[in-house]
């Protein structure tokens, strides 16, 4: 077996795992790591975007349950963790909110008035640090809107999901966040019942599939889900994306004026340094992938990260291409359980990118300060993206 390892968790957040991935797709694509006394069974790792693509897919022999098992005490009943029609009805409830054609009229209303806010600070200062400014806050202060959450609650709201997203590791905090959460949550959601906005919460409180609601239980296990999944994510992919552009002005210009580019620019961008590095499952009887043998209940860990550089897939998957021809690629995830709001993610990053173009004229690297790199083993995106630009004021 080729040397594969898991970084130690104080070692994540500044890994860079893509050389690793690349020699374990030629080496050995399916990675076993021998159980221990804390976790007794083997675990399988996934390198290739084929076995990758079939675990996701087989949703029967591989199980979602595992993403429950560690967050149900903090997210309470989480989609994620939902296997075969329990799964479809409840996902079902919540999966006319996001489809494309309805995330379209936040566009105006929220994601580019939030963008519009958050560049007007900076806009006439000339340098800045994006993440700090701009990607950091956007996606959050985006669902808060959408759900419904009032301007000045969004930090304390967005504290409470990072406590909640801990929770493993501080369960104390995590469960007094948890119930906060829903303790403000609930007069939100009377106020809906009785009378509907026309917001998220007015869609989720109402909609009705067979008959059949969402429990409570299990809208406020979709709510905790909501900034975790849908903020941490797409934030990194934008600083990914912004870096591409700020390092390199010959492609930021073409993009800039060509701006028919950003759509390909955000799907390579996700392909290439997708925020969500890998995705876990369960067997569930004993199978085999690729050729390994992986008995029933052991942990099954698919590195869609490694998989979006697959050069059977991709020619020269390692570098960054917005010209090379679409093929879709694993960013979102596959199968049943693929991303919910992938349609918001996307509408949110090309807006965001336009925006950027828009308003931060020859946007570059700042030279006075480090160079910024995309980093992190599970999450990866730059932690500061230092940029200067030609200043401008007013809107
Ligand atoms: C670039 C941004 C994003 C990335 C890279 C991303 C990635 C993913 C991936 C890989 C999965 C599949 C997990 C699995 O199979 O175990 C997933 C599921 C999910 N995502 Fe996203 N996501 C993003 C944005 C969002 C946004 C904006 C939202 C909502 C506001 C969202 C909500 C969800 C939900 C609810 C699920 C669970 C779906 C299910 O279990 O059926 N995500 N996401």
């Amino acid at each position: 077996m080729t040397e594969f390892t898991t970084p130690p968790y104080d070692e994540w957040d500044d890994a860079q795992p893509y050389a690793m991935w690349a020699r374990a797709r030629r080496e050995c694509p399916v990675v076993e790591t021998p159980g221990n006394d804390w976790a007794p069974q083997p675990t399988f790792a996934t390198t290739t975007f084929a076995d990758a693509d079939r675990v996701l897919r087989d949703a029967e022999t591989f199980s979602a349950s595992i993403n429950g098992e560690v967050m149900a005490p903090f997210m309470g009943e989480l989609m994620l963790g939902l296997d075969g029609e329990e799964h479809r009805r409840y996902r079902s409830l919540v999966a006319q909110a996001f489809k494309r054609s309805s995330i379209e009229r936040w566009k105006p209303e929220l994601v580019d008035a939030v963008l519009a806010r958050l560049l007007d600070e900076i806009a006439p200062l000339g340098r800045a640090d994006l993440v700090e400014t701009i990607t950091s806050k956007f996606p959050v202060q985006v669902i808060c809107g959408i759900v419904g959450v009032p301007l000045e609650d969004h930090e304390r709201f967005n504290a409470w999901a990072e406590q909640i997203n801990f929770g493993p590791l501080n369960p104390d905090e995590g469960l007094a966040a948890s119930a906060a959460m829903v303790e403000y949550l609930e007069p939100l959601v009377a106020a809906r019942r009785a009378e509907p906005t026309g917001d998220l919460l007015s869609e989720l409180v109402h909609a009705e599939i067979d008959g059949e609601r969402l429990t409570d239980a299990r809208l406020y296990g979709f709510l905790r889900l909501l900034l975790p999944a849908g903020a941490e994510t797409t934030y990194r992919v934008f600083g990914s994306a912004l870096l591409a552009l700020a390092g390199d002005t010959a492609l930021r210009d073409r993009v800039a004026n060509d701006r028919s580019l950003v759509a390909a620019l955000i799907e390579e961008t996700l392909r290439w340094e997708t925020s969500v590095t890998m995705v876990s499952r369960r067997a569930t009887a004993d199978t085999e992938i690729n050729g390994v043998a992986v008995p029933a209940g052991c942990p099954v860990t698919v590195y869609n990260g490694a998989a979006n550089r697959d050069d059977e897939r991709w020619p020269d998957a390692e570098s960054f291409d917005i010209d090379r021809e679409h093929v879709s690629h694993l960013a979102f995830g596959t199968g049943p359980h693929q991303c919910l709001g992938m349609h918001l993610a996307r509408v949110e990053l090309e807006a965001g990118v336009n925006a950027v173009l828009d308003r931060l004229p020859d946007l570059r690297l700042d030279p006075d300060e480090p160079a910024p790199v995309i980093a992190g083993f599970a999450f990866r995106g730059p932690q500061t993206l230092p940029v200067a630009w030609t200043a401008t004021s007013g809107v």
